[in-house]
């Protein structure tokens, strides 16, 4: 028996052709929302809401406190879609069925995707509440096999064997680093690498150690798949990682990864968060 690794082209355009027929809007920017972020898409002005579970072949939420909807508007005078809620492949979800949505927005005529999350920092210069740009990533689970991309490829949403060194859209970091200037949040603007690990467990020192010899700044359980998935399908892409805590590197600390924590700094950061989203998207 074949472990099932990709969905047919037709549920992809099954789903986009069911939102096509449920919404005039047709947003060029897409936007996933995750920890702490999720209060973006309520600032949308126009807004035509769309639960994941009306929509064909969709995958729905599993998290206690994430929303699972789509919703359409009005940011700063653009048209956008944001995921409110996204997939995480520690609910269960495989690899493809986390990306699913990518796809979808691809096929709606999206062309921007903007990927947020929550990340532990792994940089010691870092700080907690700090606002990283995401500029490479380190992808864990594909060393052992798990990429969204695995299984026959679609060539109608890209190669074969697709670039990734040029995932993270130059362009929009630099417009949005302007942004945050504009704002007053320099101060807690970095730029950096984003490794994504399995979960739902935290990492142990050790672990922390590693990813931090490897190169990575932040460590997160999201967004690498909706990346690869994007970039393969030709969406320009930026992503963000908010730094809701520190990881632990040292054996002598008390301190340990929690969702409260992780939860209480996205509060914390949601409205400087959502500003520079809003500001960025203007000037898109
Ligand atoms: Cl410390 N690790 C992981 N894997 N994900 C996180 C995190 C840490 N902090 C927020 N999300």
């Amino acid at each position: 028996c074949l472990m099932e690794s990709s969905l047919p082209l037709q549920s992809y355009k099954e789903a986009a052709d069911w939102i096509l027929a449920h919404t005039d809007q047709r947003p060029k920017i897409a936007v996933i929302c995750g920890s702490g972020l999720g209060t973006l898409a309520d600032t949308l002005e126009d807004q035509t809401v769309i639960p994941y579970e009306d929509i064909p072949h969709f995958p729905s939420s599993t998290v206690p406190g994430h929303a699972g909807r789509l919703v359409f508007g009005l940011l700063n005078g653009k048209r956008c879609v944001c995921m409110q809620g996204r997939f995480h492949m520690y609910e269960g979800y495989s690899i493809f069925r986390v990306a699913f949505p990518v796809r979808v927005f691809s096929l709606l005529g999206v062309d921007t995707l903007i990927v947020t999350n929550a990340a532990g920092g792994l940089n010691s210069d870092y700080s907690q509440g700090d606002i990283m740009l995401i500029k490479d990533h380190i992808n864990i689970p594909g060393f052992c096999g798990q990429n969204p991309l695995r299984g026959p490829n679609e060539d109608g949403f890209g190669v074969r064997f697709p670039c990734m060194s040029d995932a993270y859209d130059r362009h929009l970091r630099r417009l949005a680093m302007d942004c945050a200037q504009e704002l007053c949040l320099q101060d807690f603007m970095r730029e950096g690498v984003y490794c994504m690990v399995g979960g739902p467990s935290y990492e142990t020192v050790a672990e922390c150690h590693m990813l931090k010899l490897l190169g990575a700044d932040a460590v997160g359980m999201s967004t690498i798949p909706e990346v690869i998935t994007g970039h393969h399908c030709g969406l320009r892409i930026f992503g963000i990682s908010l730094i809701t805590n520190m990881a632990v590197l040292s054996y002598d600390s008390s301190v340990c990864a929690n969702h409260q924590e992780v939860l209480q700094t996205s509060e914390l950061r949601a409205a400087a968060l959502t500003a520079l989203i809003t500001r960025l998207i203007g000037n898109i």
